[in-house]
């Protein structure tokens, strides 16, 4: 894949390394251990230009293209998967959908400060009651006058606590189900809204995560986003390109765990010799390199799709799927290579190994990964 990188890409690429490994790597699992979302870090990415990779420059961002995106991603999820999953949240399901749906206005003022990292986003489609099943919307959104009031609450929001504005999906008309959906952008300082309880969680540690809570919320009808049920359609669009971004953090996850234990099993000696050359060592390695690098092969396509505007659903979702399952099998492996020590805090893979188990949850399982690889592929053949 190398060979096809153009030289700003591996520029970008190195850049965001080079910081990920100074600035974030060392303090990484100090953060994890206490709870502490990064802000100063956050800050710093946003002047490298890593919160908005994709958009537009003259909507505060970048202007990169998302084989970049994905690139610096990897280097950021494989310093420390906490920070990546706010930037990829930042990037791809706040700005992005914006940028795709918004009007002029909404785009000023909604993703120019964000994509620059002066504010942050959040995107609010999950429920108490309403996990996979995202349809089945039970926050409401019912017209007064020039405005809708919001009334519900969203769970497991990453950037919950930080975030200054966040996608909110509701319903606008009961009866149509899935039709009746509408997205609307709400800031933390509207009249009504509130952030719910901070999650106390596994891995991905120093990224805050929790509900939020609309009650009586008044929110301009300006703040629809891509019309009056259109909201659907904009969440499921939105995660084609989300998916794209936790596929990248897992697979920096399950790279820095490779890393770490492909060096230990050669410094490592049992029997009388380093512990890579013993075949079951060496058969563990074959299979993590292999996964990683399909992943990478995988995340790369679709991204490069998404780029092309060619419809990218199944594919992101294989990335995804693929992606995450390696993280948990690679980091797996890894703590078992480093035994005993890959159990206890003086190496990073037990840390990897509680990051990687969100992946495979979080902007859909990897059982509804599965239902759209095969949605898309009877499409394809009956085609
Ligand atoms: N892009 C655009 N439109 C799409 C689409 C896509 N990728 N996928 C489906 N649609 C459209 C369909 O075309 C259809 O439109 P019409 O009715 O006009 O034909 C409509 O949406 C309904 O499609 P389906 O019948 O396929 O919908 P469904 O109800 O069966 O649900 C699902 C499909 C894949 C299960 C979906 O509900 C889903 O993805 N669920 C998982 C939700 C999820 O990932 N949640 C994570 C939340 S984010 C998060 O994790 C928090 C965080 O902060 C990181």
């Amino acid at each position: 894949m190398e060979m096809i990188l153009t030289d700003e890409q591996k520029m970008l690429q190195q850049m965001a390394k080079d910081f990920a490994q100074k600035e974030l790597a060392p303090k990484a699992a100090e953060l994890d251990e206490k709870e502490i979302f990064p802000s100063e870090a956050v800050k710093k990415m946003a002047e490298l230009g890593l919160m908005g990779i994709t958009t537009p420059v003259e909507l505060g961002g970048a202007g990169m293209d998302h084989i970049s995106y994905v690139l610096a991603l990897e280097e950021i999820s494989a310093a420390c998967a906490s920070t990546a999953v706010i930037m990829s949240v930042n990037n791809s399901l706040y700005c992005s959908p914006i940028v795709k749906f918004g009007t002029a206005a909404q785009k000023e003022k909604h993703v120019k400060p964000f994509a620059a990292g002066q504010k942050l986003g959040a995107y609010a489609l999950s429920e108490p009651g309403t996990g996979s099943d995202a349809a089945n919307q039970q926050t409401t959104a019912v017209k007064k006058g020039n405005k809708y009031v919001l009334n519900g609450t969203k769970n497991f929001i990453t950037n919950g606590p930080h975030a200054d504005a966040f996608i909110v999906f509701a319903m606008t008309d009961k009866e149509k189900r899935h039709k009746g959906i509408s997205a609307f952008i709400v800031e933390k300082d509207c009249k009504g809204f509130s952030v719910g309880k901070k999650e106390h969680k596994l891995g991905i540690r120093a990224s805050s995560t929790s509900s939020i809570i609309l009650d009586n919320c008044e929110v301009s009808e300006e703040n629809c986003l891509g019309g009056i049920g259109e909201g659907f359609k904009v969440a499921m669009w939105t995660l084609d390109g989300g998916r794209i971004g936790i596929a990248t953090q897992a697979l920096g996850i399950a790279r820095a765990a490779f890393e770490v234990a492909a060096k230990y099993s050669m410094e490592r000696e049992a029997f009388g010799k380093p512990i890579c050359d013993f075949e079951g060592v060496q058969w563990k390695i074959a299979d993590m390199a292999l996964r990683i690098d399909a992943s990478r092969l995988l995340i790369h396509r679709a991204a490069w799709m998404k780029d092309k505007n060619m419809p990218h659903s199944k594919e992101a979702a294989m990335a995804k799927l693929f992606a995450s399952e390696t993280a948990t099998f690679v980091t797996k492996e890894a703590v078992q290579i480093l035994g005993g020590y890959g159990y206890c805090k003086d190496y990073p893979v037990e840390r990897y190994f509680r990051d990687a188990k969100i992946t495979e949850i979080y902007e859909g399982t990897s059982e509804i990964q599965r239902l759209v690889i095969a949605k898309n592929a009877l499409k394809e053949i009956t085609k």
